[in-house]
């Protein structure tokens, strides 16, 4: 297929995104009595549990005089600002101020709703009016009785969210740049099918008698000659990927496939930054010890290069950096498209 100009609306390297979504802001055991600072959505929000384990994300500055709350203290049922130690509670709503009796019901900051499910803190920064139900991480095993599932590595990448986002869509990326991890050269130009429905979309790749990589063999404990190996990349937009791949060996092919899930929480910092939060479900018990550490390192390959791209945006001209699309790239610029309209809605 020869090339063709990309003409999304969106672009790569300063991408806005939908607000009245659900975000991964943390991972459960990141937050306690210490309050968390973290940066979401162009916006700071500090995360902390009162003394009933409650949880709380609030707009990190004290309406006072505008000091950051994640440098205070949690104290009983209220973080406590450092400066002047007036306390607020989970809703926002100031229930102390140490110089008066009276307390102004406008003495508030705002909190944003936040829920936790699989290891995984969500928060919703848009309009509490539009509250919706959280991506449902069930549907990939997650929560499972019969599957095994845990939250895993959290990366900070500094590029702009569509970038991992489109990485993670696009798996004809894998024979290149993790040579010989995870496919024996066979990805890249293997035929595979994108279905969209509704900001849903699903990437099949099915591989038979495949080689089995390294990586991949020691994650399934596969230590058979080949096999069939489906990869299925999926994003629920704007805030959720997933890659899962199926193996079921040559050598018993009636046999149940073996499936890795890996889900993959994107949020974006501001506009040039994101974090990835990463878990993973799988029907087998989890075998690689250092499944963390080989999970980091893959990740940070794409990581270095969507970090490259995005250096690289920041310092040309926009007309020194055009996209010419190829017939891969269908998910991601069906995706950008997706996007483009669900925060064409919101306005
Ligand atoms: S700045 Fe927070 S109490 Fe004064
Ligand atoms: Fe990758």
């Amino acid at each position: 297929m020869s090339a063709v100009e990309a003409s999304s609306q969106l672009v790569v390297g300063d991408a806005p995104w939908p607000k009245n979504h659900w975000y991964v802001a943390a991972y459960s055991h990141e937050i306690s009595d210490k309050p968390l600072a973290r940066e979401l959505l162009d916006t700071p929000v500090v995360l902390f549990r009162d003394s009933r384990g409650q949880l709380g994300a609030l707009f990190d500055r004290c309406p006072h005089r505008g000091m950051p709350f994640s440098e205070g203290e949690v104290v009983g049922d209220a973080l406590q600002c450092p400066y002047h130690g007036m306390e607020f509670d989970t809703s926002g709503q100031c229930t102390h101020i140490p110089s008066s009796q009276m307390i102004p019901k406008r003495m508030c900051v705002s909190a944003y709703p936040v829920q936790e499910q699989y290891g995984l803190v969500w928060i919703w920064m848009g309009d509490p009016d539009q509250l919706g139900p959280l991506p449902d991480l069930a549907r990939w095993g997650f929560g499972r009785a019969d599957w095994h599932w845990e939250p895993a590595v959290c990366l900070e990448v500094a590029a702009n969210y569509l970038l991992p986002l489109e990485n993670l869509l696009d798996a004809s990326h894998i024979t290149f740049l993790h040579k010989g991890q995870i496919d024996q050269g066979l990805v890249a130009s293997h035929p595979f099918e994108v279905t969209v429905n509704g900001t849903e979309l699903r990437v099949d790749r099915v591989l038979e008698k495949e080689k089995q990589s390294p990586l991949t063999m020691k994650t399934f404990g596969f230590s058979g000659d080949t096999a069939t190996r489906s990869i299925i990349a999926e994003a629920f937009l704007p805030a959720l990927c997933g890659i899962r791949v199926e193996i079921r060996p040559d050598s018993d092919p009636d046999q149940a496939p073996q499936v890795n899930q890996l889900a993959v929480g994107i949020t974006p910092r501001n506009r040039k930054s994101c974090y990835q939060f990463t878990a993973v479900a799988q029907t087998f018990p989890f075998i690689n010890e250092q499944r963390n550490e080989d999970l980091r390192n893959l990740l940070m390959e794409d990581v270095a290069a969507m970090e490259s791209i995005q250096r690289l945006h920041e310092r040309l001209a926009p007309d020194l950096r055009p996209e010419f699309s190829v017939k891969s790239d269908e998910a991601a610029m069906r995706a950008r498209r997706i996007l483009a309209r669900m925060i064409e809605e919101e306005a």
